[in-house]
């Protein structure tokens, strides 16, 4: 299959080397403890978007070399409960760059250790900028380099979250007006 490699379009800035999704993809784990767990000993939610926040950013920066900030989080769900003592295991990767921003897809599964069953539990879509880091100011990530067709699937499926996202930014600004 033939590769995708994006383009930076500012043109302020020189041409970025594009990089693979491999070069960037993440894998975070955690014992579930007490701590972070309801009263029925089940992973909270909110712990749940934590680790997908930090397991997110972990991807976009690396695929940037960039301090990056979450710009919004437009899908989230929660499949299956996590007991105290599974393992969480959140895997991320940088589906598609647009200019400054950056779409990372994470996964997040339980992980029974006495019986190595593995469940899916949660998929979200977030939104990374990459910043300067003297100015601080959104600047242009790298391409980013497609290679398999699962890759171009996530990639074209970016596009079009993209298009929902940001039309619903702009009808919430209008709507301050
Ligand atoms: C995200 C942020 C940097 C965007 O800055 P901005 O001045 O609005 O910049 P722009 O309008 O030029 O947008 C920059 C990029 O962000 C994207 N963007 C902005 N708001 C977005 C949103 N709600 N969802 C998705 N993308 C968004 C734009 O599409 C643009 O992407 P592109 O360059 O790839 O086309 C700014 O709003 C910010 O700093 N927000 C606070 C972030 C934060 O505190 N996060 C939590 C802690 S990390």
């Amino acid at each position: 299959m033939p590769k995708i490699s994006q383009k930076s379009n500012n043109a302020s800035q020189p041409q970025l080397k594009g990089k693979p999704v491999s070069a960037s993809r993440s894998e975070m784990a955690e014992v579930v403890l007490p701590a972070n767990t309801n009263p029925l000993g089940k992973l909270l939610g909110g712990h749940v978007m934590h680790l997908v926040d930090v397991a997110a950013a972990m991807a976009a920066s690396r695929h940037s070399n960039s301090y990056v900030v979450t710009a919004s989080v437009d899908y989230i769900d929660f499949r299956n409960q996590v007991g105290i003592g599974e393992i969480v295991v959140l895997k991320s990767q940088v589906n598609r760059v647009f200019n400054t921003s950056m779409e990372v897809g994470v996964k997040v599964f339980s992980e029974n250790a006495l019986t190595g069953e593995r469940k899916h539990t949660t998929t979200a879509y977030l939104t990374f900028v990459a910043l300067d880091s003297v100015t601080r100011a959104p600047k242009t990530a790298a391409p980013l380099i497609i290679k398999t067709a699962e890759e171009k699937r996530r990639w074209r499926e970016a596009g079009e979250r993209r298009k929902a996202r940001l039309a619903l930014r702009y009808r919430k600004n209008r709507s301050k007006d």
